[in-house]
């Protein structure tokens, strides 16, 4: 029984021509840009706002500090994983060769919550600054389809149909989707510049007073909540198996989209907080608000444009993540089989990218944000914890093993990975704690019901 549960992939299972049948056609570029198309979204366009007025105060860039340290020793962790383990599946492949099936099979399934409760959070601010632009063009949808019953509507009709759109371009294949994306990503950096270009000449250091008002607890509390902010950069990890050449690649992307896009959050928030007071931006497009605040209104709206541009690519790289997750676990016999069939034009899992599809559609028409947010960061943090664990584990026991990446200054990286992730998780409310909880033991239940008898590592080649 201790066997099955810690039965182990050997390291080099996939060979390196991906034999598995996924094309290899991204670059160390594709990646940084598919990073970047992840990364930068609801965090900094929607959720900025809430966390300055009722959080941080203007000390808010502090906790970008402390979620982008966070992120940095986890990313650096990632990195040697991803370089040295290149197959599909992100944390979840990785922790299948250290530490064995079921800790494998747990990440898995913290994994599918991030992802697809990930996607469904910025539907739903997609659909906040999309709503926005509709009533700049004089279009107003009935109040019942822009939001779910919670808040008194229907559904969030924007939320549902953008999620649809997507799962239906990601299913037409990776290169199509990482060119769609890439084009998508330099419009949002574009836009990202407009914003600080038009707002800099606006800020009253003023504003900045008081820094700290919430205190260190609140820079805490701020960060436990915009670290969702920082999600999606490890999801380039996913994508190790469609590299082409995932040792040299694949640490490029991790680190460089994590890295330029922590001084852009950085900047912002400092521009943010100094254009407007910190109590007016409780809003739920404080980026294009400020810009209104300061009087640049052409630059609002293009503001408006750019958010809805750079929600899109994220939602693109977190379903494409999640489909892939499947593809891994589906191919490991831990998911049916159903969930890695390709489709034999497009090379891609379109059947299931499509059903997650419309469950996170579903999710995103009639789910409230704010605490779906907070339950995506719990369980991001504690994969990052668990996969830190896992490299420290194989360094001991497999201290020979080819790292074309090495995480530096050993152990103490993952060490502070863990320290800082557990911070973060702790700064969190109970609830979303016990929700977490929760999913998990459901989790646990199904594998011992259904995924471990049919694992193939098990023995069971259908
Ligand atoms: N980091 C991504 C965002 O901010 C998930 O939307």
């Amino acid at each position: 029984m201790m066997q099955a549960l810690t039965r182990k992939k050997p390291i080099n299972s996939v060979d390196e021509n991906g034999h598995h049948g996924l094309a290899r056609s991204l670059s160390g570029l594709d990646l940084t840009l598919l990073g970047i198309g992840a990364v930068i979204g609801a965090g900094i366009f929607v959720l900025t706002g809430v966390a300055a007025a009722t959080k941080a105060g203007p000390a808010l860039s502090l906790s970008f500090i402390v979620g982008g340290l966070a992120c940095l020793f986890a990313a650096l962790v990632y990195a040697e994983f991803a370089s040295t383990v290149p197959v599909a599946g992100s944390a979840y492949s990785y922790t299948y060769v250290t530490l064995g099936e079921f800790p494998a099979w747990i990440i898995g399934w913290d994994l599918i919550l991030e992802y697809a409760l990930a996607c469904a959070v910025v539907a739903i601010g997609w659909s906040g600054y999309f709503l926005r632009l509709l009533d700049g063009l004089g279009i107003h949808l009935p109040l019942e389809l822009t939001r779910g019953p919670s808040q008194g509507g229907l559904i969030n009709l924007p939320a549902a149909a953008v999620m649809l759109m997507i799962s239906a371009v990601l299913a037409l294949g990776v290169r199509q989707t990482s060119v769609v994306n890439m084009i998508i990503v330099i419009l949002k950096l574009a836009v990202i510049g407009i914003f600080l270009y038009a707002a800099i000449p606006h800020v009253e250091p003023a504003n900045w007073q008081p820094f700290m008002p919430f205190g260190w607890s609140g820079v805490m509390a701020g960060a436990g909540l915009i670290f969702f902010a920082f999600i999606g950069f490890d999801a380039v990890s996913t994508a190790a198996e469609e590299a082409k050449n995932p040792q040299r690649d694949m640490p490029m992307g991790i680190i460089g989209s994590l890295a330029i896009c922590t001084l852009i959050y950085i900047a912002v928030t400092v521009v943010l907080t100094g254009v407007a007071p910190y109590t007016s931006l409780n809003v739920s497009d404080p980026i294009a608000f400020a810009l209104v605040h300061a009087g640049e209104r052409f630059a609002a709206a293009v503001i408006a444009v750019g958010a809805v541009a750079g929600l899109t690519s994220v939602l693109l790289v977190m379903l494409y993540g999640q489909t892939r997750l499947f593809y891994a676990m589906s191919r490991d016999g831990l998911l049916p089989p159903v969930f890695s069939a390709l489709h034999p034009r497009f090379r891609t899992p379109a059947r299931t990218t499509m059903a997650t599809g419309v469950v996170i559609a579903l999710a995103a028409g009639l789910l409230p944000i704010g605490q779906v947010a907070e339950l995506v960061n719990v369980g991001t943090l504690a994969a990052f914890m668990v996969v830190s664990i896992a490299v420290l584990y194989l360094r001991r026991a497999q201290p020979d093993l080819h790292r074309p990446f090495r995480t530096p200054f050993m152990p103490w990286i993952p060490i502070l990975a863990i320290l800082t992730c557990g911070y973060l998780i702790a700064s969190l409310g109970w609830v979303t704690l016990m929700r977490f909880v929760i999913w998990m033991l459901i989790g646990i239940l199904i594998y011992f019901l259904h995924a471990r008898r049919y694992s193939v590592l098990g023995g069971n080649m259908t």
